[in-house]
């Protein structure tokens, strides 16, 4: 087991993505605390993550606001005693096109995807225990533009610009900072009102000729989680099945 006696936390973690991680991180023997926007959610996944042995514990938690984000983290502090690792998974991709976008719109998808990582980071780097990991869940469109997601295709940019930066100023104690920039992945809010049409669309631009699936997200956060990933901070990994190749 690669991260037995950890404890993480996992934003938006009630399914999708984020319930995938939290899941392969219990199953590495890592203590998790799910935390999503509605606790019935987050305690929905505590009980399938605490069948895998671990202990789990769900928080909600609106991750663009600093009061519910000092709140997560305290809980945590509460109940384990510490934190080792942070996975700011919270994200949404609302489609827009950029001549129609009001200036809420881009507030709201700036603040839930980057000043989330932000604050998360924040206050968590503030406890964390030198060695600490931190890895956020970038995206393919901070490398490659889709029309429709002007806002969202910024938030992710920054969240590699944080990541890299993150990394130089948490280097001096040995906390790593990495992203995963996943292609097309199969999630609720992803693929979940795509017709068949759409997702054969989006297959045919996948060199791999699947979707990916959250455990192929999971795998990659799980390494750079673990001491195995000790001396790789401040990069962005792409788990795309080929997308961004051509
Ligand atoms: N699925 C994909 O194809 C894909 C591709 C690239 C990147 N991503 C990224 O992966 C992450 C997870 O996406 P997913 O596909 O699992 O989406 P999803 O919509 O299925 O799950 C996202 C979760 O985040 C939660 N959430 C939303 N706003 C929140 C907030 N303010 N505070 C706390 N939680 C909040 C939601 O309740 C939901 O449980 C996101 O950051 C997304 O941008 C997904």
């Amino acid at each position: 087991m690669l991260l037995k006696d950890k404890v993480a936390i996992v934003t938006g973690a009630k399914q999708g993505i984020g319930l995938g991680i939290a899941m392969a991180l219990a199953k590495e023997g890592c203590n998790v605390v799910v935390s999503d926007l509605e606790q019935s959610g987050c305690e929905s996944a505590v009980i399938e993550i605490e069948k895998l042995g671990v202990k789990a514990l769900a928080v909600s938690c609106d991750v663009s606001q600093k009061d519910q984000v000092d709140h997560l983290v305290s809980e945590t502090i509460s109940k384990f005693g510490k934190l080792d690792i942070l996975v700011n998974n919270a994200g949404i991709f609302p489609f827009k096109p950029f001549m129609d976008l009001s200036e809420s719109d881009w507030d709201k998808v700036i603040d839930v995807n980057l000043k989330s990582v932000f604050l998360c980071s924040q206050a968590s780097a503030k406890v964390m225990p030198d060695g600490g990991k931190i890895v956020n869940i970038s995206s393919i469109a901070s490398l490659v533009g889709f029309e429709g997601l002007t806002h969202y295709c910024a938030s992710k940019g920054g969240v590699n610009g944080l990541t890299r930066t993150l990394a130089l100023e948490l280097a001096s104690r040995k906390i790593n900072v990495n992203a995963v920039a996943p292609g097309a992945i199969e999630s609720p809010g992803a693929t979940g009102a795509m017709t068949d049409e759409m997702k054969q669309g989006t297959i045919g631009a996948i060199p791999l000729k699947r979707f990916g699936v959250p455990e192929d997200i999971a795998q990659s956060v799980i390494f750079l989680a673990s001491n195995n990933a000790d001396y790789i901070t401040g990069q962005v990994i792409v788990v795309d099945g080929g997308w961004t190749l051509r």
